[in-house]
């Protein structure tokens, strides 16, 4: 049975909501609970698919987990984990069993782990999750469909990674808190999602220290002890709801949005003509009167404008006067989502340079990766086939601002990873209804 979001348009979001616990942060913690032996506690956990998807996994491995979702805790016990194989199932669903190579390897010296997936948005291939896990001592054969790793014990060592990925820089710190000596890993990732694994991992015993320019040194400890966390709060989502209400004009309390970790984003949405106020908790976003300003912007990693944060200004912009530029330089296919934008009324076209800022990797690669948007435009309601988790919260807002009934498919990416998105929208006064076929 597929299910649709139904959006009767033309509507202003108001009122107030709660961020939750980061999406990219959460999954990356309760694989990081594998590495001791005991009950973890984690706290602030959002109701979202990727968090089911990846309690899933370690309960198939044995772990026993306790999500309470109305307090938002999570509770996994690692005590009795007796499979080191994740099963093929999971393979194609999303890229956080990658990540459990290294807590794998050290419980059973093994790991088996099925081919990645994730949204579709790229090849996002996984040469630097091996290579470092390689370098690090673990022999990694690939039979067509799983790898294979194994190891009798990690070693530290230095890495340079050629990107500082989100995922590598994880996968490589989770592999090195218990191995032998000392891991640097350089040109590494800095994301705050990163930094709140690692605050994690210290109150589990880890030794680990950020240096300048983007290094982490990582010494590694004989044994981590299970703790009690609180995850990092959404910032994805916050920015996501930040720019809803401002690009339909009205005027959202976000309760949680974290001013440390959003300072970048909102400086853009500032240029872009959006009005905001610092509270003691939270952030208000308000667009009555806003003035919309195009604006040209990179995306690029920590500190610079999220990938994630792209799609949700992209819908901001075609209400601007005037011509803006997006160069996306973290994914080199991550704007097939505007074609139904302009089903919907958007001028957006796409090109192959690289636009508005410097040049970046993808260029000469023939991807489509900078967005020029002419604006103001009207947007009049659609049916629309959701990509993948971002693009469909982006569609969401476009949908609540045209004029008319839209309609949305493959809802599942975006309840992947937005908590309780029906309830949040219908608490800012959107019509929001759920069809099934
Ligand atoms: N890359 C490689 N080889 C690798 C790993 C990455 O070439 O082995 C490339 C990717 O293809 C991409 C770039 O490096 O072009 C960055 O990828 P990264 O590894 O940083 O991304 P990720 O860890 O797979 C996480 C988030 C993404 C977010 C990116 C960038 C999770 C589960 N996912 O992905 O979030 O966009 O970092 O910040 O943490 C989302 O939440 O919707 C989402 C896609």
């Amino acid at each position: 049975m597929s299910r649709k979001y139904v959006i009767e348009g033309g509507r202003y979001l108001k009122g107030e909501i709660k961020i939750r616990g980061a999406k990219n942060a959460i999954t990356k913690e309760i694989v990081a609970s594998m590495l001791a032996s005991g009950k973890t506690v984690l706290e602030n956990i959002p109701d979202i698919g990727d968090v089911s998807l990846t309690t899933q996994i370690l309960e198939d491995l044995g772990c026993v987990v306790n999500h309470e979702k109305q307090a938002g805790t999570l509770s996994v016990n690692t005590k009795n984990i007796k499979k080191y194989s994740v099963p093929f199932e999971y393979s194609g669903i999303n890229r956080i069993p990658i990540l459990m190579a290294g807590p794998l390897l050290h419980k059973f010296g093994q790991a088996v782990i099925p081919m990645m997936g994730g949204c579709d948005i790229g090849p996002r291939p996984l040469d630097f999750h091996i290579s470092g896990l390689e370098k690090l001592g673990t022999k990694v054969v690939f039979d067509g469909k799983s790898y294979h790793f194994s190891a009798d014990k990690l070693i530290g060592t230095k890495i340079e990674l050629p990107f500082p990925s989100v995922g590598a820089t994880e996968n490589i710190i989770m592999a090195a808190v218990l191995a032998r000596g000392v891991t640097v890993i350089k040109n590494a990732a800095i994301e705050p999602e990163i930094v709140d694994l690692v605050m994690m991992l210290q109150s589990m015993g880890a030794i680990i220290s950020q240096e300048v320019d983007r290094t982490w040194v990582i010494q590694g400890v004989e044994r981590l002890n299970p703790v009690q966390h609180r995850v990092i709060n959404d910032r994805i989502e916050a920015a996501s709801f930040a720019v809803s209400a401002i690009a339909t004009r009205g005027d959202v309390t976000i309760k949680g949005a974290d001013q440390l970790h959003l300072q970048t984003f909102l400086n853009w949405l500032r240029k872009a003509g959006g009005e905001f106020e610092v509270l003691s908790d939270g952030i208000r976003f308000y667009g009555k009167d806003a003035v919309i300003a195009p604006i040209a912007a990179e995306t690029a990693v920590h500190p610079g404008l999220m990938t994630d944060w792209q799609q949700p200004l992209v819908i901001l912009l075609t209400q601007a006067s005037g011509v803006s530029v997006l160069h996306e330089t973290v994914y080199e296919n991550r704007f097939s989502y505007v074609n139904a934008l302009n089903k919907m009324g958007a001028k957006i076209q796409l090109f192959k340079e690289c636009l508005g800022g410097r040049q970046c990797r993808f260029l000469y690669s023939g991807h489509l990766h900078s967005c020029v948007i002419t604006g103001p435009t009207p947007l009049t309601g659609a049916e629309i086939e959701i990509p993948d988790l971002r693009a469909g919260f982006s569609y969401l807002v476009a949908a609540v601002m045209a004029q008319g009934r839209s309609s949305l498919s493959n809802i599942r990416y975006i309840e992947r990873g937005y908590d309780r998105i029906l309830e949040k929208f219908r608490a800012l006064g959107v019509n929001i209804e759920v069809e099934e076929d």
